[in-house]
């Protein structure tokens, strides 16, 4: 039997298995928090040949339904029911799967029916989906992100407790007010700080340095440290009319660079530039003066770091109150990405954008 034929099968199996205990399934209880659960894909959602597949495998394949059936005691602690906002890897995720995600996450959240948002979300990209509806969800219910290193599939799979973890801190009171949330591997983390930090263990996700916001134990949240950062309701991005964002790409620095990719992204129409430098932002000569003509062309520019921790010192390695360029603060250059895309739909005006980036 071929690879494909497998997956299929065992996509079948789960399918089948989720029916039967979707037909023994209760009516919702009054005292359990109402929790929506909406799936984009990903891993967790995902399916392999054998038990023993943990690379390889077909990511976003099972439905929101089957996901929900396969954990019965979800039913326990929340009343819970499931939407399909997509269905893919997250390396595809876009920014119009950012918007429909974050408009029905609103529309949701604005209702006294719905007291928490779970996301189902592929681990590759949960830290910018996370930071987008950080900045744009207008709500102080909970949200929390969720995925899984391992599919459904395989032995010792961690979808279901991790699913089981999100969808109790979603109903939990304690979660409300702290931002998005990321939570897999029993360890809380803010959307602003979380970060994949390892391609296959399931202990990837960290914020390096300043910490995890809390842990889940006994099927328990406890929390014990806060974003200092804006967010949620206190957030100026508003999505409501937008259908698309502006085009914002990286540039990453490295020994030998040259202004060749930047030059291509600028010719393409990027409305700003990202540079992750290297060190604390520092430029490849070359590099610095594409960056300096492309400011002059109307784009907006950001230095951040490939580094991965500490502040992006303004007017360090590069004098950016001459330059025009904005410091990203500590935000890594694919979270600096989402805050300029949000920024530029406001404004254009490099001082109101460094605020931003010391602000949120
Ligand atoms: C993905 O990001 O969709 C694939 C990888 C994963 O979910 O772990």
């Amino acid at each position: 039997m071929n690879r494909k034929v497998l997956v299929t099968l065992a996509v079948l199996v789960v399918f089948l298995c989720s029916m039967q205990v979707a037909f023994a399934a209760e009516p919702s209880n009054n005292h359990l928090p109402n929790v929506k659960i909406l799936a984009t894909g990903g891993t967790i959602a995902g399916s392999g040949a054998t038990s023993t597949t943990t690379v390889g495998y077909t990511a976003a394949v099972v439905p929101v339904d089957a996901l929900i059936n396969n954990v019965p005691e979800l039913k326990k602690v929340a009343n819970v029911s499931g939407e399909q906002i997509a269905q893919i890897a997250s390396e595809n995720m876009t920014n119009k799967v950012w918007l429909k995600l974050a408009k029905r996450i609103n529309e949701l959240l604005a209702s006294d029916d719905v007291d928490g948002i779970v996301v189902t979300h592929g681990t590759d990209t949960i830290e910018e989906t996370a930071y987008f509806l950080n900045l744009v969800v207008k709500s102080e219910k909970p949200v929390v992100i969720v995925g899984a290193m391992r599919p459904p599939t395989a032995m010792s799979a961690d979808g279901p407790m991790n699913l089981y973890n999100a969808v109790v801190i979603a109903g939990t009171k304690e979660a409300r007010n702290k931002g998005v949330l990321v939570c897999l591997n029993d360890a809380i983390n803010g959307a602003r700080e979380v970060t994949k930090t390892n391609t296959s263990l399931l202990d990837t996700f960290r914020a390096p340095e300043l910490g995890y916001l809390g842990y889940m134990q006994g099927g328990k949240a406890y929390f014990y440290r806060e974003s200092t950062r804006k967010h949620t309701t206190q957030s100026e991005f508003d999505i409501t009319g937008l259908t698309d964002l502006p085009r914002v790409d990286i540039v990453y620095g490295y020994a030998n660079n040259s202004r060749d990719g930047l030059d291509a992204f600028v010719a393409h129409g990027a409305k700003g530039i990202v540079h992750a430098g290297v060190g604390d932002g520092s430029l490849f000569t070359e590099v610095k003066q594409g960056l300096i003509d492309a400011r002059k062309q109307g784009v907006l520019i950001v230095r951040s770091s490939r580094v991965g921790n500490g502040i992006l010192a303004r007017n360090g390695e590069a004098n950016d109150d001459e330059l025009d360029f904005v410091a990203s603060d500590t935000l890594n250059p694919q979270k600096s990405r989402i805050l300029l895309m949000l920024a530029l739909t406001k404004t254009h005006d490099t001082k109101e954008i460094q605020r931003m980036f010391w602000e949120y």
